[in-house]
């Protein structure tokens, strides 16, 4: 009997030894969970590999007679339309973009903006369809771009790492946009410009453009992604110094409830909500009361907001850090 239940025990613990043997193997022959997260080599083949797999890039481009899809430019040299592959072609394009903007424009400046901002220069008779590589679903980082960048340029034109040691004006600034999307998420900052627009601007200047209700976040940058986050889902968790609620209480039992923009023997000025301005003078007020547990900014946005709107602003406003432009 005893034997009986030792010998059942034995061929369980072999099965279930088999069984871990067979899962080790196998993960170790696809290369296991090591090399998932491993960092992309930035060289042509490691770019090609990008190309037809993690950055989906053959969902809608063809290279050459590589790949069945139509619907987007070839970027290998194919038919009349498409003469040169898309290394040389891009020699073209960046003289029409330097052209166009009046900065010069090498051929990766070209190819680092068709991935970081496709629409700012759309290939004749195709949509801006190109999809934003570096935000959700396909979000690529840098290392992964670069890569790409390497396998496009070597389809024709000249490589040379030195375009990514030393990148250029235009260069940079895209690779910035992307490395601030990656920090913010993967966020789209494109697109968060339009929610800044939409849902921030009336209370919040960028640049000298926009409200004076809540601070100015020319340069919200520095105080990093996890206090933008925080900001926006908890407004009233950390209020901003000189940006605290205040209610003024006048003698007629009229209640003004804003931000103190000016306090001085004359009076209070208050800034509401919409951004009126009310001044009261000294001789009117009864009481002035702050309230701490109230914050102007609305605590509701986050509702507003949907997921991917919430982090394509925080990926623009991680790419703000220019010098707040004071007010005359
Ligand atoms: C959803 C489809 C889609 C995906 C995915 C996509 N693209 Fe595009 N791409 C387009 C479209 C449409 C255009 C043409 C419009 C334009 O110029 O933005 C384009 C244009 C381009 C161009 C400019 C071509 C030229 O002739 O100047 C390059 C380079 C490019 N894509 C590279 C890539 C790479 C690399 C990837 C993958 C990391 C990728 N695309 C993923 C749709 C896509
Ligand atoms: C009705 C006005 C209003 C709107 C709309 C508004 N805010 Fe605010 N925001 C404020 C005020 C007032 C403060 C300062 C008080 C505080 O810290 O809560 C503030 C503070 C902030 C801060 C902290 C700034 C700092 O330097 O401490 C950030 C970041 C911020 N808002 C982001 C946003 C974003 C992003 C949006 C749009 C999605 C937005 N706000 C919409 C009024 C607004």
């Amino acid at each position: 009997m005893n034997s009986a239940i030792t010998r059942v025990f034995a061929f369980l613990l072999i099965c279930l030894g088999i069984y871990l043997w067979i899962g080790y193997t196998v993960t170790e022959l696809t290369g296991g969970e090591k090399t998932a997260s491993a960092a992309v080599e930035i060289t042509p083949e490691g770019g090609e590999t990008i190309f037809w797999g993690k950055g989906r890039c053959y969902t809608c481009h063809s290279m050459g007679g590589q790949g069945s899809a139509v619907r987007c430019p070839n970027l290998g040299q194919f038919g009349e339309r498409f003469e040169l592959p898309i290394g040389a072609r891009a020699e073209l394009r960046a003289k029409e973009r330097s052209e166009e903007t009046g900065r010069h424009y090498t051929a990766t400046d070209y190819l680092v903006e068709s991935l970081a901002k496709p629409d700012a220069y759309i290939v004749e008779g195709y949509k801006n369809e190109m999809a934003i590589v570096y935000a959700p679903p396909i979000s690529l980082n840098l290392d992964e771009i670069q890569a790409v960048l390497m396998y496009l340029l070597s389809q024709g034109g000249e490589l040379d790492m030195v375009v990514f040691e030393e990148p250029s004006e235009v260069t940079s600034e895209y690779f910035d946009r992307i490395l601030a999307a990656t920090a913010a998420g993967g966020g789209d900052p494109g697109n968060g410009e339009i929610v800044f627009e939409d849902y921030c601007q009336e209370c919040h200047a960028i640049g000298g453009d926009g409200g004076e209700v809540g601070p100015d976040l020319s340069s919200i940058s520095v105080k990093g992604k996890q206090f933008i986050s925080d900001s926006v889902t908890a407004p009233t968790g950390d209020i901003t110094e000189g940006y605290e609620t205040f209610e003024v209480v006048q003698h007629d039992g009229r209640r003004i409830a804003g931000i103190k923009k000016k306090d001085d023997v004359s009076g209070i000025d208050i800034m509401r909500e919409t951004g009126e301005l009310v001044e009261i003078g000294r001789a009117d007020i009864d009481e002035v009361v702050q309230d701490e547990s109230r914050s102007l900014m609305p605590d509701d946005l986050t509702e507003a907001l949907t997921i991917k709107d919430f982090q394509d602003v925080q990926a623009f406003l991680m790419m703000q850090k220019q010098e707040v432009v004071e007010e005359e």
